[in-house]
């Protein structure tokens, strides 16, 4: 079978138009599909009608699924699935993360040492306005940079610290995670240019609620650098809004992209299922992730 596609935005996004994902697909669709999203970073599916065993099981074809570090959004019937919701239970308790807040451009799973970059998320109730979530193309946005930009980035690396990225979150309930979450996100370090293994095109590798610095810099002129990169890295130009409708599912891949969303009415009800996937290093970006070796601004 051959997959109706129709390109979202000039580099980055594709719809699959007609796929029903709660159906088994043959292997030839699955290659298909494996080969449009190394290809266009997101991919989207409308119109999908999915149990949490169903998305599990769509996500699965693209890389052993992830239980993330925040179990305490992990979805009570199936633990990979997390719940990102405002919405609280009969008790007052949220029933998932992320509240209702703005998130800045970000890379999932940035924070970690190995990050599994796949990921997948599915439209169960939106709010009326806001809550909007973009992506940027960090492989358009890496051809862009100015020249002696590119030089001055090519050999970094970037320090990602996930400190940084729960101070951010403007709910509490966000911002507290166990012991044993803590204790697996120490501070690491990425490369911020990578190459695509099939295609070697190269791009940038950025999550600005995460970064603290450049290893090896001093704690000014990392972030400054950072900041510059910010900046080039997220003209309008790469980026692809998406407008979603219940029923949504989108693939991205966190390896040459950042995305952000807008926030919403703290009265209105939005709640998405999210996966979060391994992808196979042969095909898909893959950051080069190393623990931190000390802290910004520390003598080496
Ligand atoms: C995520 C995320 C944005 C959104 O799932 O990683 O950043 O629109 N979500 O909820
Ligand atoms: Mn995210």
């Amino acid at each position: 079978m051959s997959l109706r596609t129709r390109p979202l935005h000039k580099t980055l996004a594709c719809e699959i138009e007609g796929l029903p994902l709660w159906e088994p697909l043959d292997e030839v669709t699955v290659a298909e599909l494996q080969a449009l999203w190394s290809n266009w970073g997101v991919l989207v599916f409308r119109r999908q009608a999915l149990s949490e065993a169903e998305l599990a099981r769509f996500c699965a074809l693209f890389g052993p699924l992830e239980r993330t570090v925040r179990s305490d959004w992990a979805s009570p019937s199936i633990p990979e699935v997390t719940v990102l919701s405002n919405l609280k239970d009969g008790l007052g308790r949220p029933i998932g993360g992320l509240g209702d807040g703005e998130l800045q451009w970000h890379s999932d799973q940035s924070y970690m040492v190995k990050p599994a970059t796949g990921a997948a998320l599915y439209a169960l109730e939106l709010p009326p306005e806001g809550g909007e979530t973009f992506w940027v193309d960090l492989r358009a946005a890496y051809a862009a940079v100015p020249r002696r930009l590119r030089a001055r980035l090519s050999g970094q690396r970037g320090i990602f610290d996930y400190t940084k990225r729960l101070a951010g979150y403007g709910r509490e309930a966000d911002q507290n995670i166990s012991e044993e979450a803590r204790a697996k996100t120490p501070p690491v370090t990425h490369a911020l240019v990578r190459a695509h293994p099939e295609t070697g095109d190269r791009s940038l590798y950025l999550d600005s609620t995460t970064t603290t610095g450049i290893d090896g810099m001093d704690p000014i002129s990392g972030p400054a650098l950072l900041d510059e990169a910010y900046a080039a890295a997220t003209r309008d130009e790469f980026v692809y809004a998406h407008e979603w409708r219940v029923g949504d599912l989108v693939l991205w891949d966190n390896g040459f992209t950042m995305h952000r969303r807008t926030p919403f009415e703290p009265s209105a009800r939005r709640l998405m299922k999210r996966m979060t996937m391994q992808l196979d290093p042969k095909r898909h970006v893959m950051p080069d992730g190393a623990l931190a070796e000390s802290g910004i601004g520390m003598p080496v």
